[in-house]
């Protein structure tokens, strides 16, 4: 059954190639990719994924979020597809495996299914999950969001990015809204992604494969600080409503909640507008975000009203007005003690090390998680950095996560015919 050098089923030459060619699209000088969600480079990206799906056999349908699903047929259509999948979208200085990784090793498991000649008995189904990161459109797992009904399909058409533009209306100029069914109207046997780690651990302790067993929870906001523009020059300090110097209390006061709650409590404020943005006039107004995370739903509730009450101080003591808007809040999540041990059960068959962990970062399979039993392989990346243009990977690890889901597909579907 092996195809590659290391007697695997799967082709890490073949797996690694796509990569490549996927990172092509959206590459950026410094060997990253940005490739945003519903952008015209996550179009080419679609586009390049459906063509590698038809040509391995597959037929591609998409949802009315852009999700998009290639379907291998079982001999059993009747049964309920296992499904393999992650996400094209990447941040605006995003790595090449981000995402990527899991949607082309889904591929490969049908490419390399189709090498050995299998007929599994239920339909296997490689997925692109639309708008995983969240980066453009808020919030974060918004595709998979949507399939499984945590949003309806009009809000998430509405997310706004910060040029105004709408999902909704990014979806329609990129021609990827379609009309296949989403979880409310469809069974899933098994759910699988495959992720880079994006944190140290596998690295760290030599290992190729992490088996998650839960992720943590993640809470986004977005909170506006409404004070008063007046002129640098004659506004006299002890007047001044300044919505900077009031936000920056919130930066501070968010970074101090997370320690004083570590290790666990996670605290980052990533975007920050200042209105007019003009030197030589006082900050009327400022937005920011907080992404707040936990693997205790206690805890998350706790840190947002010690969020809410660090935000309320900082306004009152510049005298501004504050709004704080929860835009998402995705409980931790524990995955199918099944699929977990047949994940384990795939890697030590395969003879690739592995070790339990839990995932500090959020993937489409914590939303799937609540429809169907669900699954997780990590693999390690260079230095634990991800998010970041120099995010990278080892072709041997990527091959074996990659081994690893072929084998859970295979034992979750059946083997029809050889
Ligand atoms: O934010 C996350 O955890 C994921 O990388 N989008
Ligand atoms: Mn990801
Ligand atoms: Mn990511």
């Amino acid at each position: 059954m092996s195809t590659g050098s290391d007697g695997y089923a799967i082709d890490g030459d073949r797996l690694w190639r796509s990569l490549k060619d996927m990172a092509a699209i959206g590459a950026t000088a410094r060997g990253g990719v940005c490739r945003l969600a519903l952008s015209d480079g996550d179009r080419q990206a679609r586009d390049l994924f459906a063509r590698w799906c038809e040509e391995s056999g597959c037929s591609v349908s998409v949802d009315a979020i852009g999700n998009m699903f290639a379907r291998r047929p079982g001999s059993d259509p009747q049964r309920a597809p296992v499904v393999i999948g992650s996400h094209l979208d990447t941040q605006p200085t995003g790595g090449q495996f981000d995402g990527a990784y899991g949607v082309l090793a889904a591929l490969e498991v049908v490419r390399a299914l189709n090498d050995h000649g299998i007929v599994t008995s239920a339909p296997i189904e490689v997925v692109n999950w639309t708008n995983e990161e969240g980066a453009r459109f808020p919030p974060v797992m918004l595709g998979s969001g949507t399939f499984t009904g945590v949003y309806p399909v009009e809000q998430a058409r509405g997310s706004e990015a910060a040029d105004g533009t709408t999902l909704g209306e990014a979806l329609d100029a990129i021609d990827y809204a379609g009309s296949a069914p989403m979880a409310a109207d469809r069974v899933f046997d098994t759910v699988l992604e495959a992720h880079i780690e994006q944190g140290p651990l596998l690295e760290r302790e030599g290992l190729p494969v992490g088996v998650v067993t839960q992720a943590q929870g993640i809470a986004w906001y977005d909170i506006t600080l409404q004070g008063q523009e007046s002129h640098a020059g004659t506004t006299p300090m002890e007047i001044r409503r300044d919505a900077l110097v009031a936000a920056a209390e919130v930066v501070k006061a968010a970074r101090a909640i997370a320690v004083e709650h570590g290790p666990t409590a996670r605290l980052t404020v990533g975007d920050l507008r200042v209105f007019p943005c003009a030197r030589n006039t006082i900050p009327g107004k400022v937005s920011l975000t907080v992404d707040m995370r936990d693997p205790d739903m206690q805890r998350l509730e706790s840190l947002d009203e010690l969020l809410r009450e660090a935000a309320s101080r900082a306004a009152e003591g510049e005298g501004v007005s504050i709004e704080v808007n929860r835009l998402s809040r995705t409980a931790p999540v524990e995955f199918d003690a099944d699929v977990l041990e047949a994940i384990r059960r795939g890697a030590d068959a395969a003879g690739i090390g592995h070790m339990d962990m839990i995932s500090g970062a959020g993937h489409d399979a914590c939303h799937l998680a609540r429809v169907a039993p669900t699954g997780l392989v990590f693999v390690p990346c260079k230095d634990g950095i991800s998010h970041n243009e120099a995010e990278s990977a080892e072709p041997e690890d990527l091959a074996a996560g990659c081994e690893v889901l072929y084998r859970v597909a295979v034992e979750r579907a059946g083997v029809a015919r050889e």
